[in-house]
């Protein structure tokens, strides 16, 4: 056994990790028409020394493909895309979730399939501009508010979603209610201002997420079920609000009685956003009886440091599983990173900065 506790064995829900280093979801955009290849089978599978891989966000609807070229997970075409996907982890001994996450505002019509709408709890319309393959940079679309019946119709597909999901062979999934995708929509008062059961209070705002959740983990099991969140977060204009305590705190006893998998707490101060308060962490972790996992600006050090102090059971790492293929191995050799990101070739259709880095033994021989 390791003497360095995040590269320990795990029990999460029904899945046993190999180690406690995780590969934090990462959108790539190389999925054309929305369907996963074999060369994304190809680079998750470089990465599967990972205690666990989450996917780039995957979307569960039409509705929710607001980015050029990422992957979907709602036709037959993308189920089997994805089979290959899992089998290759697997075959290199991985465990791997898929992040389902519905875009909402987020989004421009032109990167959508025909006859999709880009929805969101309210028409409260997104400033700048995101990129489309057929015209560059684009403002986003303003956002249709959702009517009771697409609420319901967007539930059943992250159920169908997630249905799916297993039937492609992964080990669970992830919902994306982080990072102001459709589901933190529903939980910040500047982009929810619906004036129904799902818009106003704490409890109001939170149900849609909840009811997802629990619907979710209904249809494919609470082991199986984990979510992502943000708290103090302002990606993609989400602001904060008087009580983003008190909404993060009802979420965390809300989520332990739902008894998932997991909660994976994405602290976004690396990219210059205000800090999660620590005691907003310390929160979840209290009301939430099972894995915590963290994300943002780790390194070894500080995942160790984190799981040995108890603030986490998991550290996922972004970033660094980009450059490094091989990151748990250099973990275990103590074997210096690499930290040259071609930030050009991040969202860039081809192998080019995907599938190219090198381990570290290649690294030594070009040197
Ligand atoms: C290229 C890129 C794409 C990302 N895409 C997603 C995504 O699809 N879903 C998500 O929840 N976070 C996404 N993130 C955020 C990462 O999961 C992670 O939280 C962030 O990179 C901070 O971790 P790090 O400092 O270890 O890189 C992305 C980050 C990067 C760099």
């Amino acid at each position: 056994m390791s003497s360095k506790p995040a590269l320990t064995s795990y029990q999460l829900g029904n899945t046993e990790l190999k180690n406690r280093i995780v590969m934090a979801p990462m959108t790539r955009s190389r999925a054309l028409n929305n369907i996963p290849n074999d060369l994304m089978a190809e680079y998750y599978a470089q990465r599967a020394s990972a205690g666990l891989i989450i996917t780039e966000g995957t979307s569960p609807s039409p509705n929710g493909l607001g980015y050029a070229r990422i992957p979907g997970i709602f036709s037959a075409g993308q189920v089997a895309g994805w089979k290959k996907v899992t089998e290759a982890v697997h075959k290199n001994d991985g465990k791997i979730f898929v992040q389902l996450m519905h875009t909402g505002r987020v989004s421009h019509s032109l990167n959508l399939p025909e006859g999709a709408t880009v929805l969101a709890p309210s028409a409260v319309a997104l400033p700048g501009q995101t990129w489309t393959d057929q015209q560059s940079m684009q403002a986003y679309t303003p956002a249709l508010a959702m009517t009771s019946e697409q609420l319901v119709e967007a539930k059943r597909e992250f159920v169908q979603a997630a249905k799916n999901a297993i039937e492609a062979g992964f080990d669970g999934i992830e919902l994306h209610a982080a990072n102001g995708y459709l589901l933190e929509q529903f939980l910040s008062p500047h982009t929810n201002q619906r004036t129904d059961l799902y818009g106003g209070g704490v409890e109001n705002r939170a149900r849609f997420v909840l009811e997802v959740v629990k619907e979710v983990s209904d249809a494919i099991g609470s082991g199986k079920t984990a979510i992502r969140l943000s708290p103090f977060g302002t990606n993609n204009d989400i602001r904060n609000y008087p009580g983003v305590d008190v909404m993060y705190g009802y979420l965390a006893e809300e989520l332990n009685k739902l008894n998932i998998a997991y909660i994976h707490i994405n602290d976004q101060s690396t990219g210059n956003k205000p800090e999660v308060i620590n005691l907003v962490k310390e929160s979840i972790r209290k009301k939430f009886s099972n894995t915590v996992m963290i994300s943002g600006g780790h390194t070894l050090m500080s995942a160790e440091e984190a799981i040995r102090s108890g603030v986490a059971d998991l550290v996922s790492f972004g970033r660094p599983f980009i450059t490094n293929p091989d990151l748990v191995n250099r973990f275990h050799k103590n074997l210096p990173l690499n930290i040259k990101l071609d930030s050009g070739t991040l969202y860039s259709p081809d192998a080019k900065g995907y599938t190219d880095y090198p381990v570290f033994e290649e690294e030594l021989l070009s040197a």
